[in-house]
């Protein structure tokens, strides 16, 4: 667990029995309203993975928002900031009861999370319309920029569609033009294949293998016995987190990794390293890597390295820029978070140095961004592409 988490549990009063949530929280005297002059703190409810197979990603997310937030004085709008913060524990059903408690019980102003698309739906239903703001760092679920689509929901990650329609142009202009598929039988791995196949199969290709795995399961070999014996041109895939380490690993151990090459959105994301040699020759096609050159990034990998220890990701940028994004909002209404329209309004458009490069958002309070084209070479995500110039959701079923 990082410096960040480790700092703040010293004030924390842990509560877990069997039947509810691991609730982290503050320990204060809060007062729940905020008054011009007054010192109420600005209440930002988490909800986000830190045991399981995304745990890191919980962690990199939580870490880099509360260090931007930090470098502003650890403020929002002049306010301090109260941090409530829950394991989601990447149990959709808890989730209601956990989103519900954060915005009734807690009373917050900002709701951050989740990471995991099925509790994203989830939330965001719960959300839509409310007077809360919803800030999804990471969740790609489609539905979020699309039907679930409110002025009071932001998300500073991307959607299913963004980080996979492109996979299939990169992989048709590589030349590859029978594919297996792999990922994870859960909302976001569906939409992964789903957005994959739609650039895919009217560009020419061929999907000879549609093989959605148990989540969060991690046992493949019988997945690749069948990759082994049909020998498709190239394998597309999603995992993360700790699943996609072992993924790599056993891809190489089945001896394929020299054979049939292998393509993801996620899979060498905060991985890559910890997967060794396994992960060499992995493309992706993501809106970050590490290897940027810009100055925001530079600046980025060596503040939070000191911060937490880890590497920086795609998952700690979301982070980061999830805190810019508050920041931005509340400086426009000098922290009056009643403010509810102005708020939105200059959230919506703001403009974030991200350590991806410059970004703005849709009319579905969506990134408009680049999808770089990645390989792994020497251990780290290199671009060697851009697989799409500002792309922007389609944001099907929209009407905010
Ligand atoms: C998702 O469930 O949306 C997701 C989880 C991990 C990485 C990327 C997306």
């Amino acid at each position: 667990m990082s410096k960040f988490i480790k700092k703040e549990m010293t004030r924390r009063e842990f509560v877990k029995t069997a039947s509810t949530a691991i609730i982290v929280t503050t320990v204060s005297s809060v007062i729940p309203t905020f008054a011009i002059g007054g010192m109420a703190k600005v209440k930002v409810g988490v909800l986000l993975p830190f045991t399981g197979t995304y745990a890191k990603l919980g962690s990199h997310i939580l870490d880099a928002m509360k260090m931007r937030i930090a470098q502003n004085g650890d403020k929002l709008g002049g306010r301090k900031v109260e941090y409530i913060v829950v394991d989601s524990e990447m149990n959709v059903p808890k989730s209601t009861q956990r989103t519900n408690k954060l915005i009734r019980k807690e009373n917050v102003d900002f709701l951050v999370g989740p990471v995991h698309s099925g509790i994203g739906i989830n939330m965001a239903r719960l959300v839509k319309g409310k007077k809360v703001i919803m800030i999804v760092p990471n969740a790609g679920a489609n539905q979020i920029t699309g039907e679930f689509c409110a002025q009071n929901i932001f998300r500073t990650s991307f959607t299913s569609w963004q980080t996979a329609y492109p996979a299939g142009e990169a992989m048709l202009k590589a030349g590859y033009k029978k594919v297996a598929l792999l990922y994870w039988n859960y909302a976001f791995g569906k939409q992964t294949a789903a957005a994959f196949k739609e650039s895919f199969i009217p560009g020419g290709g061929e999907i000879i293998a549609d093989m959605p795995t148990p989540f969060p399961k991690t046992e493949f070999q019988s997945f690749f016995t069948k990759v082994a014996a049909l020998k498709p041109d190239a394998v597309f895939t999603f995992y993360s987190g700790g699943g996609a380490i072992k993924f790599m690993k056993d891809y190489a151990a089945a001896g394929l990794q020299r054979k049939i090459p292998l393509w993801g959105t996620f899979l060498t994301e905060g991985t890559s390293h910890k997967a060794g040699s396994a992960s060499e020759g992995i493309r992706s096609t993501l809106h970050y890597s590490s290897e940027l050159k810009n100055a925001t990034n530079i600046k980025f990998k060596t503040d939070f390295k000191r911060a937490s220890g880890d590497d920086a990701d795609v998952f700690a940028i979301q982070g980061f820029d999830t805190g810019s994004l508050m920041i931005q909002g509340m400086n426009v209404v000098k922290g009056d978070t009643g403010a509810t329209k102005e708020l939105t309004r200059a959230m919506g458009s703001a403009r974030i140095d991200s350590p991806r490069g410059m970004f703005s958002f849709s009319k579905a309070n969506h990134p408009i961004q680049d999808i770089y084209l990645r390989e792994v070479k020497g251990g780290v995500n290199k671009v060697i592409g851009v697989a799409a110039k500002a792309l922007e959701d389609p944001a099907i079923g929209c009407k905010a």
